[in-house]
């Protein structure tokens, strides 16, 4: 049989999510790390699908799906958020391939700015990336803790969360913290997370002043969180950790970038742990976040 690059289709993400577990797993198990990776609905692929078809794309060879790479875009920044090989197919040529689909996404969508987060321990991807144009910029970990570990002597935060709402004025400020932190408004994947019933968002106020905002997940996850000013970060994180640990999980966790010094003095003052190592790798003149913790390697 041979091998063909064809766009995503909605019905390849269940199969595609399988081969994405099963590539992080044998990666991580092989690097000392274990199993990180268990399946989860493919909502916002379906959401990438639906919003922007470019983006996706599959390598399969007689029906078997051997590699999946998927990119989105907001503004001028475009993000890959996934690119996985078979394992057992690694080494061929076939990540470069669909790395290539997905610059075509890019380059057609005008973005001047492009950006993802991989594995720090991968060797590979972080050559291939760098083929591509995109070179390593930050550190990102991600932290967790046992709740009751991280609200010991947790310092009182001035800033007062308000739930969010869908209204205009709440997409304004959004997008205008968006912009400072991130150089981009995304305002169609804040719609995407209020609409999840997994993840609450909050504003912060400093009086009247939006100074940032978080999304908490009912798994205690913290992201994404963003400080209208890089010196409010620390406050803003110490807001979302108070309402990430009066959540219903056990646990309490973030990605933090190695640019976001106050966050992670904060982290580490607050008993959290690194778990994983992963690294942000960007387009030249991107990436300098100092005010933005992002969800996930794939939302950003
Ligand atoms: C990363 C991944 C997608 C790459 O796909 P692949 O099909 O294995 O890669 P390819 O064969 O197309 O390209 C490999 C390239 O990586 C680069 N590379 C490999 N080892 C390298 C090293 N030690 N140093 C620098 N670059 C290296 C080279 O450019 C190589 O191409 P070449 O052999 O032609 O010179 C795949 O290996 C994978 O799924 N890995 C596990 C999951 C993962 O880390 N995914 C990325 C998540 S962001």
């Amino acid at each position: 049989m041979s091998l063909v690059y064809r766009p995503a289709r909605a019905d390849d993400f269940v199969t595609a999510d399988a081969l994405v577990v099963g590539s992080i797993n044998d990666l991580t198990v092989r690097h000392g790390f274990g199993p990180m990776a268990t399946a989860s609905p493919p909502n916002f692929q379906l959401f990438s699908l639906k919003d922007d078809p470019d983006g996706l794309w599959v390598a399969e060879d007689g029906g078997e799906i051997l590699g999946f790479a998927w990119s989105w875009v907001c503004g001028d920044v475009w993000f890959l958020a996934q690119l996985f090989v078979d394992p057992t197919r690694q080494g061929e040529g076939i990540g470069n391939e669909l790395l290539g689909r997905t610059m075509g996404h890019a380059r057609k969508s005008g973005a001047a700015h492009k950006a993802l987060i991989t594995f720090t321990f991968n060797r590979v991807s972080q050559g291939l990336y760098m083929r591509h144009g995109l070179f390593p910029k930050t550190p990102i970990y991600l932290f967790n803790a046992e709740r009751e570990r991280a609200m010991q002597a947790l310092p009182e935060s001035p800033l007062r969360p308000v739930a969010m709402d869908d209204s205009v004025a709440t997409s304004g400020k959004l997008a205008a913290i968006d912009f400072h932190a991130i150089g981009v408004s995304r305002e169609k994947h804040h719609r995407y997370l209020l609409s999840d019933p997994a993840t609450t968002g909050f504003l912060f106020y400093a009086g009247d002043d939006c100074a940032g905002y978080a999304y908490i997940g009912s798994n205690g996850h913290i992201g994404p969180l963003a400080a209208a000013r890089p010196e409010l970060l620390r406050d803003a994180f110490a807001t979302a950790l108070k309402l990430a640990a009066d959540g219903p999980a056990g646990k309490v966790s973030a990605f933090l970038p190695g640019s976001c010094d106050s966050a992670l003095g904060l982290a580490v003052d607050q008993g959290m742990r690194i778990s994983f190592p992963m690294l942000l790798m960007a387009s030249p003149g991107y990436g300098g976040w100092t005010q933005y913790l992002p969800r996930s390697p794939g939302f950003m």
